[in-house]
């Protein structure tokens, strides 16, 4: 006999259906509701009742504002259909189940599309707080309530723009190492932008000194938003491209690092820069070291590229 605690629900790493998706080569999958066990169920409700003050605290107003739009229930992980048809009238994003990570420049081209690669299962009970590979809290929880607000997701079509200038930038060069090294240059430009951007960004707030959390790995992390606001060993820097760019960063612990921007229509200002240099090619020659590219992200550029 079965019980409920045998269920394997879509718990990260344990769950069949997920398994059985990668088996099939199956990226985009639908969100099958009836699977999520009532452990899962459990997760995010802790999860979810644990960040309400920390969120008030430190979260942006949009994001707030998106919180509040989204109409989450904070009892049960939420269903997709749910959460997009809140969404999508208001910046047209959608967000979109897949069955794991998705290559760079698909994850981009689908932002450009307006539609954000969601992760459906949720981290064990065990592990609350650390978790390396994202989650379903992580992505609707952390992301999606940013994508209410217009010029932040015009921002992540931006970076889809971006990965398409990427790829015609290197579609040209003929030497096959050449195109491998500029192309590895300009992703890890681009994943270090993100980076400190749509995953651990800050802003002003509304009164000097002030500064408010926009990025979804902290508002997602119930120890680092408040680490990230207050801690005295972490420093913080107005955003500056040139630096962003050039600058590693590592994914196991807190970040020591973070820059501020002064608003979205700031953010999206720089966003758009990012494009016109991978264009002027002024990020062929970025700083060595985090992050590591893998095969299936340039493999991915260089099929959008023709190369492949
Ligand atoms: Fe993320």
């Amino acid at each position: 006999m079965t019980t409920a605690a045998d269920t394997p629900g879509l718990t990260t790493t344990r769950a069949p259906f997920i398994e059985a998706a990668q088996a099939a080569g199956r990226l985009y999958i639908d969100q099958p509701y009836e699977l999520y066990s009532d452990a899962n169920h459990d997760v995010w409700h802790r999860l979810y009742g644990r960040m309400g003050e920390r969120w008030a605290r430190y979260a942006n107003e949009k994001f707030l504002e998106g919180i509040r739009t989204l109409q989450l229930d904070p009892t049960k992980v939420p269903r997709l259909e749910d959460v997009n048809r809140f969404m999508a009238p208001l910046t047209g994003f959608r967000a979109k189940a897949v069955s794991g990570y998705v290559p760079a420049y698909r994850f981009f081209d689908c932002l450009r599309q307006r539609e954000f690669p969601t992760t459906i299962t949720i981290r064990d009970g065990e592990v609350l707080d650390y978790l390396p590979e994202p989650d379903i809290f992580h992505d609707i929880a952390g992301h999606v309530p940013m994508h209410t607000d217009k010029a932040f997701a015009d921002t992540l079509v931006a970076f889809g723009e971006c990965a398409r200038a990427a790829a015609e930038r290197v579609s040209g060069i003929a030497d096959e190492h050449e195109r491998l090294r500029v192309l590895t240059s300009v992703v890890k430009a681009m994943a270090r932008f993100f980076w400190f951007t749509v995953e651990f960004g800050l802003m002003k707030g509304a009164t000097p000194g002030e500064l408010k959390v926009y990025g979804s790995g902290l508002l997602s992390s119930y120890g680092e938003i408040q680490h990230a606001i207050e801690s005295p060993e972490v420093q913080r820097w107005p955003f500056q491209l040139e630096w962003v760019v050039n600058q590693g960063f590592e994914i196991d612990h807190y970040q020591p690092l973070l820059f501020v921007v002064d608003s979205f229509d700031h953010l999206f200002a720089e966003v758009i820069r990012l494009v016109e240099w991978v264009r002027e090619g002024r990020l062929d020659h970025v700083a060595p070291g985090e992050p590591g590219i893998s095969e299936a992200d340039l493999v991915s550029f260089l099929e959008a590229a023709g190369h492949a």
